[in-house]
């Protein structure tokens, strides 16, 4: 078969970890950086044009977009889609799972539970907002941040307001959610191919840090899960319509509350510490649903 992996840097592991993977089960497999793709929108001749040339024969792609390419990711994928290309990845379920407000929307109408989230669009009811939250601590959250970058611990009900006035006064979208107390800055990390788990890992943060992204220093381990924490997440990245997810959720005192799915997610931390070839699942996927070997 012949597969590309959508990537913007070979070099990085996720992308390696797919490309060996292809080949090791004796695919032709090129790796595509899909901002430098054109198309070509058209009914009879839908074209996905790479450094000149059409791109012609791929059977399936393996997207793996970065956070600030999600909008064109989308339309790449979908543009290989029109060409009868499979992929692992849809559009739709992209851009869903990469807007938090939706995708957080989008769960808890499914029964799932999320931390309690407020949005306002207007600073002055910021203060009257707060009191659906019954803790005085608050954690507010940058819409679009990442690696644990613009997640604050605010001690006060106060103290939340002015650090969400002055993000909306930089014109930063953020939103504010119960702080989860007993998670003890740790979170779950599960994850999904084709509707099976294939690692389970706790990440702990560091010392005096409640954010547990590897990012600001927390350790990762393999961990298990209970029946529960596993249907919440085979649940999340279904609903989502992902094939593959990392759902990430964090141990409430009320059950498994989902944080993310994130539809792109690193093979780098699961791979080392599950040493599982999940790479090599997701190549499996692909085999069994194009019937090709
Ligand atoms: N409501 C919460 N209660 C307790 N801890 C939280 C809460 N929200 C986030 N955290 C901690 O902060 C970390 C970072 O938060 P989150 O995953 O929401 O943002 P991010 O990692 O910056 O974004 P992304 O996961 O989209 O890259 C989480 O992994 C978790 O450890
Ligand atoms: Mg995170």
């Amino acid at each position: 078969m012949n597969i590309a992996v959508l990537s913007r840097n070979p070099a990085l592991y996720s992308t390696q970890s797919l490309v060996q993977a292809a080949r090791r089960a004796h695919h032709y497999v090129r790796v595509i950086d899909y901002v430098n793709c054109d198309i070509v929108i058209d009914s009879e001749n839908p074209k996905i044009i790479y450094h000149g040339q059409t791109l012609q024969n791929i059977d399936a792609i393996i997207p793996r977009i970065g956070a600030g390419h999600t909008a064109y990711g989308a339309q790449i994928i979908r543009q290989f889609e029109a060409a009868g290309v499979y992929s692992t990845l849809g559009p739709s379920p992209l851009l869903e799972a990469r807007n938090k407000i939706a995708s957080m929307q989008i769960l808890s109408s499914h029964g799932l539970m999320i931390p309690k989230s407020l949005l306002s669009n207007n600073s002055l009811f910021f203060d009257d907002l707060m009191n659906e939250l019954e803790d005085d601590r608050a954690i507010v959250k940058l819409v679009n941040g990442t690696h644990g970058l613009g997640v604050i611990l605010a001690h006060s009900h106060k103290q939340a307001t002015s650090i969400m006035e002055a993000f909306a006064k930089s014109k930063s979208k953020v939103f504010v959610q119960e702080f989860i107390e007993e998670a003890g800055g740790a979170d779950i990390r599960v994850f999904i191919v084709d509707g099976n788990i294939e690692g389970t890992m706790k990440r702990q943060a560091k010392e005096g840090e409640f954010r547990s992204n590897l990012h600001r220093g927390a350790t990762a381990n393999v961990e298990p899960i209970s029946d529960i924490e596993a249907q919440t997440a085979l649940k999340a990245a279904k609903i989502l319509g992902l094939k593959i997810a990392g759902v990430d959720m964090l141990r409430s005192k009320k059950g498994p509350m989902i944080l993310e799915v994130n539809a792109s997610p690193g093979l780098e931390g699961i791979e080392t510490t599950t040493r599982n070839d999940i790479a090599g699942k997701i190549v499996a996927m692909i085999e069994r649903d194009t019937n090709k070997k």
